[in-house]
């Protein structure tokens, strides 16, 4: 069972540090690449990418990273071909309903953010039945954006902190960030300590927006249906290797201990 990390905002206080991230963020970008690449179709591109997705959280598994987020539908995607779109949920779909016992086996607890109502009722009930049946297990908690956008997450908590004002329940002048965070999806998880995009591009594409305040970011041209573990490891001796401030100077940050990783070698994800 993992060690589960002490919650901190980042830009409340300054978070213990490990060589190894509690929390990495991923945008799997590349698929389409891959695909065109090979003559292939795109959706083909996808389908590998979710191999892709089976190794990486296995690789967490045994190494003990309670946290892994992956960006697989972002609310701008909808603008893809219309056939692209639909193989991409039916895509979900199968996966959903072939990995989630696997899952459960391997006491991975599944949860998806997002604006899940526009993906139809049967989806939304997978979804659902998914998240009820791991909410216990503390191996790795897997976290899936789809039909998510940053935007969308601060204005829908902006939203429940407008309502609660509008009650008389809450003093507007009294909001602060800390205020906001309980009604952001990622609510309760600590915030990403590395965030990393494949296939090339060097942006954030409306992901984490809030949390990724202090994240280290590390861009790779590795197309993600080839990112394996060795491309994994790169990434995560990439951050070993960073020093981390949080807005202090260096020479504060050179007399503070490291925590060791929680853990190693457990929990892996066949
Ligand atoms: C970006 O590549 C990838 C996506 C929009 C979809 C990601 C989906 C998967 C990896 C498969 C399903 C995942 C889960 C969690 C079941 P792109 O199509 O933009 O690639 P391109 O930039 O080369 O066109």
């Amino acid at each position: 069972m993992s060690k589960s990390p002490r919650i901190v905002s980042t830009t409340s206080a300054v978070p213990a540090l490990s060589t190894l991230p509690q929390h990495v963020a991923v945008i799997m970008d590349g698929n389409g690449r891959w695909a065109k690449g090979r003559g292939l179709p795109r959706i083909a591109g996808h389908r590998k990418g979710v191999e892709a997705v089976r190794e990486l959280v296995t690789a967490c598994g045994e190494l003990g990273i309670p946290y892994l987020t992956l960006f697989a539908f972002s609310s701008e995607n909808w603008r893809r071909p219309e056939t692209e779109v639909r193989l991409l949920l039916e895509l979900f779909l199968m996966a959903l309903d072939k990995e989630v016992k696997k899952l459960h086996t391997s006491k991975v607890r599944f949860r998806v953010i997002g604006d899940i109502e526009r993906f139809g009722p049967k989806l939304g009930a997978r979804i659902q039945a998914a998240e009820e049946l791991t909410r216990d297990n503390q191996n790795l908690t897997l976290t899936i954006a789809a039909n998510y956008g940053g935007r969308w997450d601060v204005a829908q908590a902006c939203k429940q902190l407008a309502r609660e004002a509008a009650a008389g329940q809450l003093d507007p002048e009294s909001i602060t960030p800390e205020s906001l965070e309980p009604h952001l999806s990622m609510a309760g998880m600590p915030e990403p300590d590395l965030f990393i995009r494949t296939g090339g591009e060097q942006r954030i594409s409306n992901f984490l927006l809030w949390q990724l305040a202090y994240t280290e970011l590390y861009f790779t041209p590795v197309l993600w249906p080839e990112f394996d573990r060795s491309q994994f490891d790169q990434a995560l001796a990439s951050f070993a290797s960073r020093q981390r401030r949080f807005g202090q100077t260096g020479d504060q940050v050179e007399g503070q201990p490291l925590e060791q990783p929680a853990r190693a070698g457990k929990g892996s994800h066949a």
